[in-house]
C-alpha cells in the first residue's frame, strides 16, 4: 500500500523527474507538474496528503500555492523547496502556513525525512479527529514549525517569535496601550488572566502574546474552546480518561491540561462552562491537580492559564450561572479589551495594517482609500470589530485589486448607515404590536446577519438567551 499521495510542483524538469522516481521508489504515489497553474487544479481536485513545491515559479510561485491551501482549507501539508542563503525567505514561508522546507542543493533523502514526518504529522492530526474549536492542528504544526528553526539558528528562531510579539496587535490608542503594558507586566509571571471583551475585538491574539511572551514559550500553548464542545466531552478533552472509563474508551487518553504541561492553555468562552466543570477547574486552579476520569491517581500538571469571555462574569455570577469563587481565581489579572467604536483612533492604523496583509496574500495593489472612504470607514460602528474591520479590508482587496478604494467599493452596510427602526417610517396607525414585532424582526435579522445566522451567538449579540432567540424566530416567523 503506498504512504501517502504527494504533488509535486517544480518548473525544473530534471529535478521534478528524479525527485518522483526517489519518492515513488519509497512508497509514495506521485503526481509531478512543472506547471503551476495545471497544478493547482489538481491540487483543488485530489486529496493529497503532501505538497512538495519550489519556492520560484512563473505564473503562481509556491507562496501563491500554499496560500491557496490555507485559504481553501485543504489538509494538504506544503513542503516549500527554496534557493540556497534564502532561510530568511523559508522562514517567512512557513509563517504563511507552510509545513515546512527544504534548502536547494538538496539530497534526496533529505527530501524523503521531511516527507515521512509531514506524513506522521497528517496520520497524528487526523486520528485524533479533533473537535472544531480545540484547533491543536494548528498547534501541533506551529510547535513543529518552533522546533525546526531552534535547530536552524536561534537568531531566526526570534523571527517567528515576532509573530506573537505586539507587532501583530496593532492600536496605538491608549486603552490598547494600556492592554500592552498590562500584557508586558505579566507576561512573564504564571498569574492567571481573564482577558474580556466583545467578539472579535482580539482576546485571543492578547492570550497569544501572553505565552509567547513567557518563559513557556517553548512549550505548547493549548486552545479549548469551551463554548463550542459538549459539556460531557469538555470534560473528557481537559482531564482526560483512563482505558475503560466509560463505554468507549478503548485506551487510556490525555487531556488539554496534561498535554498543556509546562506550557499555558487558553480557556477560551470560560462563561460558557457548565457549573459542574466549573468545580473541577476551581480545582485546577488551586492545586494544579486533578484525577482522570475513571482514575485514581491524581496528577499535578505546572501550567499557566489564561481565559477568555465576551460575556460578562459579573451578571453570570449575580444570575446563578457561574461560580465566584472560580470567577476571583480567574480575575487575577482582567484584561479588558474595548470594542472598536470605544477606541477609533486604532481604525486608520488597522485598515493600513490589513490592506497590506491583503495586498501580499492576493497579490492585490491597492494604494489606500479615498477621504470619502476613509471618512464613512472612520464612522462605522463594526459590531464585530477588528475581525470585521479586517473581512471588509480583505474582500475590498479581493474584489478592487488596485487604484484607491473609494465609497463605492465599501460594502453596503457602511454607508447605508440605518439605525435599526428608522429604516421604515413610524405610522401609528399600523398599531404598536405589528411596530414592535417589526422591530423586533429587525433587530433580530440584523444580530443574524452579523454573525453568519449563528443563533447561539446572535443571542449574545442581543443579550438574550439562545431559547429565548428561538422562541421570538419563531413567533415572528423567521427562517
Ligand atoms: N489589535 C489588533 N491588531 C491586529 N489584528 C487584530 C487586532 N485585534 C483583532 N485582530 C484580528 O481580528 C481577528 C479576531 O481576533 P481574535 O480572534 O483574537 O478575537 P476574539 O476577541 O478572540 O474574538 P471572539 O470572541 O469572536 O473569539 C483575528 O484575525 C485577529 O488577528
Ligand atoms: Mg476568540
Amino acid at each position: 500500500m503506498e504512504k501517502g499521495r504527494i504533488i509535486i510542483v517544480e518548473d525544473e524538469e530534471d529535478i521534478l523527474m528524479m525527485l518522483s522516481e526517489f519518492l515513488r521508489g519509497n512508497g509514495y504515489a506521485v503526481d509531478p507538474f512543472n506547471d503551476s497553474k495545471k497544478a493547482l487544479i489538481a491540487l483543488k481536485n485530489n486529496n493529497y496528503q503532501i505538497m512538495i513545491t519550489d519556492l520560484m515559479m512563473p505564473k503562481i510561485d509556491g507562496l501563491q500555492l500554499i496560500n491557496f491551501i490555507q485559504k481553501e482549507y485543504l489538509d494538504t501539508l506544503g513542503i516549500v523547496i527554496t534557493g540556497y542563503g534564502s532561510l530568511e525567505t523559508a522562514i517567512g514561508v512557513m509563517r504563511c502556513g507552510a509545513f515546512d522546507y527544504v534548502l536547494k542543493p538538496f539530497k534526496f533523502e533529505e527530501v524523503l525525512a521531511t516527507v515521512d514526518s509531514a506524513m506522521y504529522y497528517f496520520n497524528l492530526i487526523k486520528a485524533d479527529n479533533i473537535p472544531k474549536g480545540l484547533r491543536l492542528k494548528s498547534n501541533l504544526l506551529r510547535r513543529y514549525a518552533e522546533n525546526k528553526i531552534v535547530r536552524e539558528n536561534t537568531i531566526l528562531r526570534s523571527c517567528l517569535k515576532d509573530k506573537y510579539k505586539f507587532e501583530n496587535i496593532i492600536g496605538n490608542s491608549f486603552p490598547m496601550q494600556k492592554v500592552f503594558e498590562l500584557i508586558e507586566k505579566v507576561a512573564d509571571t504564571n498569574a492567571t488572566a481573564l482577558v474580556t471583551g466583545e467578539s472579535g475585538v482580539g482576546k485571543e491574539l492578547v492570550a497569544r502574546a501572553i505565552h509567547f511572551n513567557s518563559s513557556r514559550r517553548d512549550s505548547p500553548l493549548v486552545v479549548v474552546n469551551c463554548g463550542a464542545i459538549p459539556e460531557t466531552l469538555l470534560e473528557s478533552e481537559l482531564f482526560g480518561y483512563e482505558k475503560g472509563a466509560f463505554t468507549g474508551a478503548a485506551n487510556t487518553r490525555l487531556g488539554r491540561f496534561e498535554i498543556a504541561n509546562g506550557g499555558s492553555i487558553f480557556l477560551d468562552e470560560i462563561g460558557d462552562m457548565s457549573v459542574n466543570l466549573q468545580v473541577k477547574l476551581l480545582r485546577v486552579l488551586q492545586e494544579r491537580s486533578f484525577e482522570r476520569i475513571g482514575g485514581s491517581k491524581t496528577i499535578t500538571v505546572d501550567l499557566r492559564i489564561i481565559a477568555a469571555t465576551n460575556r460578562s462574569l459579573e451578571d453570570l455570577v449575580k444570575q446563578g450561572k457561574f461560580r465566584e469563587d472560580l470567577y476571583y481565581r480567574l480575575n487575577v489579572v482582567p484584561i479588558h479589551i474595548p470594542p472598536l467604536r470605544e477606541r477609533r483612533q486604532d481604525i486608520p492604523l488597522l485598515l493600513n495594517y490589513f490592506l497590506e496583509r491583503s495586498n501580499r496574500l492576493n497579490n492585490a495593489n491597492i494604494e489606500g482609500f479615498t477621504e470619502e472612504a476613509i471618512k464613512t470607514l472612520l464612522d462605522y460602528q463594526y459590531p464585530g470589530n477588528v475581525r470585521e474591520l479586517q473581512n471588509i479590508v480583505e474582500r475590498m482587496a479581493v474584489l478592487k485589486r488596485n487604484g484607491y478604494i473609494d465609497l463605492e467599493d465599501l460594502p453596503e452596510k457602511l454607508y447605508a448607515n440605518e439605525g435599526v427602526g428608522e429604516t421604515a417610517p413610524l405610522n401609528m396607525e399600523r398599531g404598536y404590536d405589528t411596530l414592535v414585532s417589526e422591530f423586533e424582526k429587525t433587530l433580530i435579522a440584523k444580530a443574524l446577519q452579523e454573525t453568519q445566522g449563528v443563533k447561539s451567538k446572535a443571542a449574545q449579540v442581543l443579550s438574550i438567551n439562545r431559547t429565548t432567540l428561538i422562541e421570538k424566530m419563531k413567533r415572528l416567523g423567521i427562517d
